[in-house]
C-alpha cells in the first residue's frame, strides 16, 4: 500500500474537510483571505487531518465531525508554520516564497494568530469538553516546545534526551491529538485511545527525525523547503548532536563552531563531519526505531483498511524525501 492508497482511502472525507477549510478560511479582511489562502493552498501534505480521519475509520466512525475536527488541526499546523517560518528566518515552503517571504513578518504572525483563534471557534462548535482539552493542551505544548527551541540555539552542549523533547512537544504533540481525537470521535475504549495516542507520538517523532536529516540529505526540489536551514539557525539537532559526541575532538569542534556561530565555516565541512562519523545512520536508524513502536502499539487493533494505512503511515515517515 503508498500513499497514493491511502489517498483513495479517505478522498471523499478529505473533499469535505477541504470544504471546510474553504468556508472558515472567511474572513471580511482582504489580508487575512490572501495571506491564509496562499499558505493554505500551496501544496502541504494535508498529514495531519488524514490521521484524524484514518483514526475515526478505524474506530467506525460513521457522523461528519471529523470533518471540522481535522480542518481545525490543519488549521493549528498552519498556524505554527506561519510563525515558525518567522522565527527560523525561512524563505521557502512547500516550493514557494514563505509567507513572511512575501507578505513579511507582521503578516504571517498576525495571520497565524487568526488561524490560531478560528481553530478555537471550529472546536467550540464540536461542543466537547474533551475535544476541547485535547486541543487546548496540543497548542500549549507546541507553544513550549518552540521556545524550548528557541533556548536551544546555538548551544553544543544540546543532548538527546533535551532534543527529543523538542521534538515531541513541537511535532510529536499535535500528531497525538489528531490520532487521539479520532480514537475519542469514534468511542474507542480508554485502552484503544491510549494506544492511538502513543502511536502519534511516536509517529510524529519518526516524522521530526526525519524531517531534519532531509535538512542535511534531502533535496530542496522535493522537500520544497532550503536544505541547511537548521544550520543557519545553529540548531542542535541529533545528527548534530551524535557527530559532536561519537567524532574525534576535531570533528566535534568542527560542529560546535557551526552551532555557535549559526552555520560559520560553511555547510561543507559540517556535511563531511556528519557523513563521516555515521550521524545521518544513527538518526534514520532513531526514526525508525519510533516508526517500529507506533506500529506496535497499533498492532492489537481490529484490522481494517484504515489501520492498514496507519501502519503505511509509519513507513512513509521514514522513507519519505518530501
Ligand atoms: C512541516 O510539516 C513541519 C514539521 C513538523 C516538520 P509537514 O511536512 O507535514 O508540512 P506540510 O503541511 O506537508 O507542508
Ligand atoms: C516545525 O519545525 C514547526 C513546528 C512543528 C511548529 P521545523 O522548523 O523543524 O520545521 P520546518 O523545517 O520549518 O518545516
Ligand atoms: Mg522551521
Ligand atoms: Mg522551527
Amino acid at each position: 500500500m503508498s500513499i497514493e492508497n491511502i489517498r483513495s482511502l479517505i478522498a471523499q472525507d478529505m473533499g469535505a474537510v477541504d470544504e471546510v477549510i474553504r468556508e472558515k478560511l472567511h474572513s471580511h479582511v482582504a489580508l487575512i483571505r490572501q495571506v491564509s489562502e496562499y499558505i493554505i493552498n500551496s501544496g502541504g501534505k494535508r498529514l495531519r487531518p488524514s490521521l484524524v480521519l484514518l483514526s475515526a475509520g478505524a474506530f467506525g466512525y460513521s457522523g461528519k465531525r471529523h470533518h471540522d475536527l481535522a480542518a481545525v488541526i490543519e488549521f493549528i499546523h498552519t498556524a505554527t508554520l506561519l510563525h515558525d517560518d518567522v522565527v527560523d528566518a525561512s524563505e521557502l515552503r512547500r516550493s514557494k516564497a514563505t509567507a513572511n517571504a512575501l507578505f513579511g513578518n507582521a503578516a504571517s504572525v498576525l495571520v497565524g494568530d487568526f488561524l490560531y483563534s478560528r481553530a478555537f471557534q471550529m472546536m467550540v462548535e464540536v461542543d466537547n469538553m474533551r475535544v476541547m482539552q485535547v486541543l487546548a493542551d496540543a497548542t500549549n505544548t507546541i507553544a513550549e516546545g518552540e521556545v524550548l527551541q528557541l533556548l536551544n540555539c546555538r548551544d553544543p552542549d544540546v543532548d538527546e534526551e533535551n532534543y527529543l523533547r523538542v521534538i515531541r512537544y513541537k511535532t510529536a504533540k499535535l500528531f497525538e491529538a489528531a490520532t487521539r481525537l479520532g480514537a475519542i470521535l469514534g468511542g474507542s475504549s480508554p485502552a484503544e485511545e491510549e494506544a492511538m495516542a502513543a502511536y502519534g507520538i511516536h509517529l510524529g517523532t519518526a516524522f521530526q527525525l526525519t524531517d531534519d536529516i532531509l535538512d542535511y540529505s534531502g533535496d530542496y526540489q522535493d522537500t520544497g523547503k532550503n536544505l541547511g536551514d537548521d544550520l543557519a539557525e545553529g540548531k542542535p539537532t541529533l545528527p548534530l548532536i551524535y557527530a559532536i559526541k561519537n567524532g574525534s575532538s576535531e570533528q566535534a569542534a568542527i560542529i560546535r563552531r557551526a552551532i555557535e556561530k549559526s552555520g560559520d565555516g560553511g555547510f561543507q565541512p559540517v556535511l563531511e563531519v556528519i557523513q563521516q562519523t555515521g550521524a545521518l545512520d544513527y538518526a534514520r536508524q532513531r526514526a525508525q526505531d519510533e516508526s517500529n513502536i507506533a506500529s506496535a502499539t497499533i498492532a492489537s487493533l481490529p484490522n481494517s483498511e484504515y489501520k492498514e494505512c496507519l501502519l503505511q503511515l509509519a513507513v512513509f515517515a521514514v522513507t519519505r524525501n518530501h
